[in-house]
């Protein structure tokens, strides 16, 4: 049982890391408002974490389906597209009043389409920013004002490896994700004095749908493990985590290139 959290929003929830992250709440016994695109998913999401959450060994009947009934409305499910910035703030309201409050949020929208190495394709580059950037200030903007005024609160948004320097591939998608891990320190730095945590997690190269056309399946993750790291280290108020450690090290040896040998590296 969480003892610090009890109410969460995860926006991309559908799948992926954000699905593992609901069954991850669920096992802590913490209620978690599900937003994505996906009706059909999202709906499978919440079926399957109110059996994780009835399998805690609570005991209300027996007969697993009731069980399942009866967690479900711990699970809401709120199909939303992050790029319609305007719905953020009354969808926010909505959700903490279904919960009944918010501890936790986390931010895992995301999209990462093909780009060719010759390719330059500006409506492209606008939907990774507008999904992976801008949607998460819509959300987490709400977040960071109800949790200043609460003077508690954790903020989780998943950042990348991918976003520590600029590399020839995806220049949009990278770009999104060191201008994320910028914001996200922002908030920190705005926070903390607040009694508010705000956790960057950088994840490698995780095993999820996003990651099946992957130029390289270098120390490849599960969603499962990555999920489990990542509740941990907001937990433990971390503050910026890579998920698997090791790439803390690629991170240090990227840095320390200079620019005229990274440019020459091709990837
Ligand atoms: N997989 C990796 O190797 C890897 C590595 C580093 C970082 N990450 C980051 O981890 C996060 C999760 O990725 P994943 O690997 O779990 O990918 P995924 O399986 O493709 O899941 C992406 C999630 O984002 C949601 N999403 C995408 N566009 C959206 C939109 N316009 N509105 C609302 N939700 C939207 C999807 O839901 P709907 O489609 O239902 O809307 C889905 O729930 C992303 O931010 C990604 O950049 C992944």
């Amino acid at each position: 049982m969480s003892k610090k959290w009890k109410h969460a929003i995860i926006i991309g929830a559908s799948g992926g890391i954000g699905e593992s992250l609901v069954y991850e709440l669920a096992k802590q016994g913490v209620s978690v408002g599900l937003v994505a695109r996906r009706k059909e998913e999202l709906q499978r999401v919440a079926t399957e974490a109110s059996k994780v959450l009835g399998n805690r060994g609570q005991v209300l009947g027996k007969n697993p389906e009731l069980r399942t009934t009866i967690h479900e409305s711990r699970f809401p499910i709120f199909v939303h597209d992050v790029t319609n910035f305007s719905e953020a703030p009354a969808l926010f309201q909505e959700i903490t009043k279904q919960l009944g409050g918010l501890d936790l949020i986390i931010y895992n929208s995301g999209i990462m389409p093909l780009v060719a190495k010759d390719e330059y394709n500006f409506e492209k580059d606008r939907s990774i920013i507008e999904t992976n950037l801008l949607g998460a200030f819509a959300w987490l903007n709400e977040a960071a004002m109800r949790f200043q005024n609460a003077g508690c609160g954790t903020i989780v948004g998943i950042s990348s490896i991918a976003g520590e320097r600029g590399r020839r591939g995806m220049p949009a998608y990278i770009t999104s994700k060191a201008a994320l891990t910028t914001y996200l320190e922002s908030l920190r730095n705005r926070l903390s004095q607040h009694g508010v945590s705000v956790v960057t997690i950088k994840p490698g190269v995780i095993d999820t749908a996003m990651s099946k056309d992957a130029a390289t399946k270098m120390w490849l993750y599960s969603a499962e493990d990555t999920a489990r790291e990542i509740i941990k280290a907001a937990h433990r108020g971390v503050t910026v985590k890579y998920v698997p450690w090791k790439w803390r090290l690629v991170s240090f040896i990227l840095h320390s290139l200079p620019s005229f040998i990274f440019r020459r590296l091709n990837f």
